[in-house]
């Protein structure tokens, strides 16, 4: 991505202490470009009101919802707004969603989570099981990648929902959704797709994969703190999620509460037709598709120029699928010989360099690979906007850290 995409985005030109900041904190949270903010600000200077009024800021608030549900479903490739709800972040979509479902389900009946999954999809899934309800868990593999075998022997009749990360926001591995598909369909389980970490680097196409719930968060792709959910058309209505008898009771509204963050929905909006504008073709989706494809291509070449440069370095290590893998989000998970994680983001930063270090709620993911003993890793995440001398600054950084190992 060249000089005037990245112009688009203030944070960019922040400098602190004279020196530019570089951010390798997007699987954290992105940056967010101008026509965002704007989108915001615009909102609250001009259609600040609450829904389902009759005067103008009124209609325009409801406008902004109706076209942003549209702007997601055709960046998720899903049927139509009808098919998205908004929420103030996944967690709190996907824990309702969990209630939702727990009330179809019976003592004894079984869902699948996976060791590799943020909390975010394992947590609302595990409070079922004071229902009575069997939660088991795909096992994670050393190489970062889940166990598949063992998943097609864990499913079975019982089972009435697997729950799966698209992506590992530690190690970015991808996981077989589309296996995850044929085993679901083959005991008539639902599937679930967490894809906050898939969807800022990869094009979705909810049809496609054939899930039934798909859940993301705008904040992560260059937008708003928003939750975003899919629901496979008619699928909402047959549950029952908490809500007020005040409020619709139908898809998609049934499993919104309250009065949702009106402003932050219109920069939902402009994040998408930020993406879309990168890209060429002559239909909003198509346009989309090669967006996302181009971000995918530019993301990994800087994860790959990030990897080579990092792997040789004396006390480097970096945990997860290689990226020579096919499909890899721009997610790097590096562990320093004798540092804490903590120590080594503490040291980047300092050199004004972003990043995160821990488990970044993907707990079990470093429990059950040992990393957690540790304290975890150092997260490098790669974002549209990462160019080749950041990657290279970094990689001197690390130079420079590792120089007596
Ligand atoms: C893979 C993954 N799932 C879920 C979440 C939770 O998203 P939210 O902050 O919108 O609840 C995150 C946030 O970091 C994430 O990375």
């Amino acid at each position: 991505m060249n000089t005037s995409f990245r112009a688009h985005f203030p944070a960019l030109d922040r400098q602190l202490e004279g020196r530019p900041i570089v951010y390798l904190d997007g699987p954290a949270g992105t940056q967010v470009p101008n026509a965002v903010i704007h989108a915001i600000s615009d909102y609250y200077k001009r259609s600040n009101a609450n829904t389902h009024g009759f005067f103008a800021a009124s209609m325009e608030t409801d406008a902004i919802m109706e076209t942003t549900r549209e702007k997601v479903a055709s960046f998720l490739g899903a049927d139509g707004g009808h098919t998205i709800s908004f929420g103030p972040n996944m967690t709190t979509l996907n824990f309702s969603l969990s209630k939702a479902i727990g009330r179809t389900l019976q003592p004894g009946d079984e869902i699948l989570i996976t060791q590799l999954d943020h909390e975010a999809n394992r947590g609302p899934w595990l409070s079922l099981r004071a229902e009575g309800i069997v939660v088991k868990e795909i096992r994670l593999q050393s190489d970062g990648t889940l166990d598949y075998e063992g998943f097609a022997k864990l499913i079975n009749d019982r089972t009435r929902l697997v729950a799966m990360g698209y992506a590992s926001n530690i190690f970015g591995t991808i996981n077989n959704v589309a296996l995850a598909r044929e085993l679901t369909n083959e005991v008539g389980a639902w599937l679930l797709l967490d894809a906050v970490h898939y969807a800022p680097h990869f094009p979705i196409d909810v049809r496609a994969v054939g899930c039934d719930f798909l859940l993301c968060s705008a904040y992560k792709f260059y937008g708003p703190h928003i939750g975003l959910l899919y629901t496979k058309t008619g699928l909402l209505d047959r549950l029952q999620p908490d809500r007020l008898r005040t409020t619709y009771q139908h898809a998609p509204f049934s499993i919104e509460t309250g009065t949702l963050n009106h402003a932050a929905i219109a920069g939902v909006k402009a994040a998408i037709e930020f993406i879309e504008q990168i890209g060429t073709g002559t239909s909003e989706r198509a346009r989309l598709l090669n967006a996302m494809q181009l971000i995918h291509q530019h993301e990994i070449e800087m994860a790959k120029r990030l990897f080579y440069g990092l792997k040789n370095l004396p006390g480097v290590q970096i945990a997860g699928p290689d990226i020579g893998e096919p499909e890899r989000a721009p997610t790097l998970a590096i562990m320093v010989d004798g540092k804490f994680p903590q120590e080594v983001c503490k040291y980047l930063a300092a050199e004004n360099i972003y990043s995160w270090g821990g488990h970044f709620y993907a707990i079990r993911a470093t429990e059950v690979s040992g990393i957690w003993a540790r304290q975890g890793v150092c997260r490098l995440g790669i974002s549209a906007y990462t160019i080749p001398t950041e990657v290279d600054q970094t990689i001197e950084a690390f130079r420079r850290l590792t120089k007596h190992q």
